[in-house]
């Protein structure tokens, strides 16, 4: 870590408590000159860091920036559960699932987890790009290397991911989130964060070598507003500012997310009831969308594989394990 990294460490697991300079200077083994310089590089960042003189620097209680020392704090995973995940947060990034993934294919382990403010071409489900401004949301992307994980089993992720996020929103919130089948997540029947898992498998073995989770939330209204082809579908977990949200909601995520993946040679929580306490369609008109048909169903309820029970319309029923669905209100 350099002296930046260790001051912001220093300050975000201490908010509004004031250290002068050559506290921090003693704690961190470095001058005061390098204190002063960390300070104005992390200021010119965006951090409210107070400066008063005959009592030093205090890193205000109400900033909101992610970081990995911010997100640190919050952490409860065990090394049982995965051990130590390596957090990176970047300023811009195309796609932070891009970036995991070239750290995947370079030999990253399990637990490898990046972070960014923004995204320029964040990708979403179904070849779709998922709109990620700067500053307002979460774009996180983690490496897991489950052991002996079929391509069945590895839906499981996504679908746990999703329990997870509803979990983190609701500590962190209040808010009451729900999960419209797959693995979108809805607050205030807007949704706020989508999921995208993408995999590699082994050609001989056909288990997966590594996924890649891919989750962005949209905690608060982006800047601009959300583009008009999003309006009648996207929100904001959040209405109002609230201290420390991001790190805080980042950290939850994973606490909860590993609680339920046990990791490589664990075995995986059972998330499936509080998937289906949550499901925002089951017993609801609905879409099921397939190439270019579309077929009017009702959504029956969610099997133990997170499969989506339907009736069609003529009767005939079905359990689907992907795809596409829209509620019919
Ligand atoms: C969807 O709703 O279609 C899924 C959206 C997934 C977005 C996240 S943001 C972090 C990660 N990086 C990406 O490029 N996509 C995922």
């Amino acid at each position: 870590m350099n002296t930046r990294e260790k001051l912001l460490e220093l300050l975000e697991s201490n908010r509004g408590v004031y250290f002068s300079g050559e506290e921090i200077a003693g704690r961190l083994n470095v001058s005061r000159t390098a204190v002063w310089k960390a300070v104005k590089s992390l200021q010119s960042a965006g951090y409210a860091i107070d400066a008063v003189t005959n009592k030093g620097y205090c890193l205000s209680r109400d900033t909101d920036i992610l970081s990995a020392q911010g997100i640190r704090k919050y952490l409860r995973v065990s090394r049982q559960q995965v051990s130590d995940p390596d957090i990176f947060v970047l300023d811009t990034a195309v796609s932070t699932n891009a970036v995991v993934r070239e750290g995947a294919d370079g030999g990253m382990p399990e637990g490898y987890t990046v972070l960014s403010n923004e995204q320029s071409a964040g990708r979403g489900r179904l070849g779709r790009s998922f709109f990620s401004p700067r500053g307002t949301g979460i774009y996180m992307s983690i490496l897991l290397r489950p052991g002996n994980c079929s391509p069945g089993q590895a839906v499981r992720i996504t679908t746990m991911a999703a329990v997870a996020v509803c979990e983190a929103i609701e500590a962190v919130s209040g808010e009451q989130a729900q999960i419209k089948w797959v693995n979108d997540i809805y607050v205030r029947d807007k949704k706020v964060c989508g999921i995208l898992t993408e995999g590699s498998f082994g050609l001989e073995s056909g288990l997966l070598e590594y996924a890649v989770l891919g989750v962005g939330i949209n905690v608060y209204q982006p800047e601009g507003g959300f583009p008009e082809e999003l309006l009648d579908i996207a929100g904001a977990v959040l209405t109002d500012r609230r201290e420390d949200v991001k790190n805080r909601l980042a950290a939850e995520f994973l606490n909860h997310f590993y609680g339920y993946y046990g990791g490589q040679g664990h075995g995986i929580a059972d998330y499936v009831e509080e998937y289906r306490r949550r499901s925002l369609v089951t017993g609801k008109r609905i879409a099921v969308l397939s190439g270019n048909e579309t077929r009017g169903a009702v959504a029956l309820g969610i099997d133990d594989e997170c499969g989506l029970l339907v009736r069609y319309d003529d009767g005939g029923e079905a359990c689907l394990s992907s795809g596409e669905i829209s509620i019919r209100l």
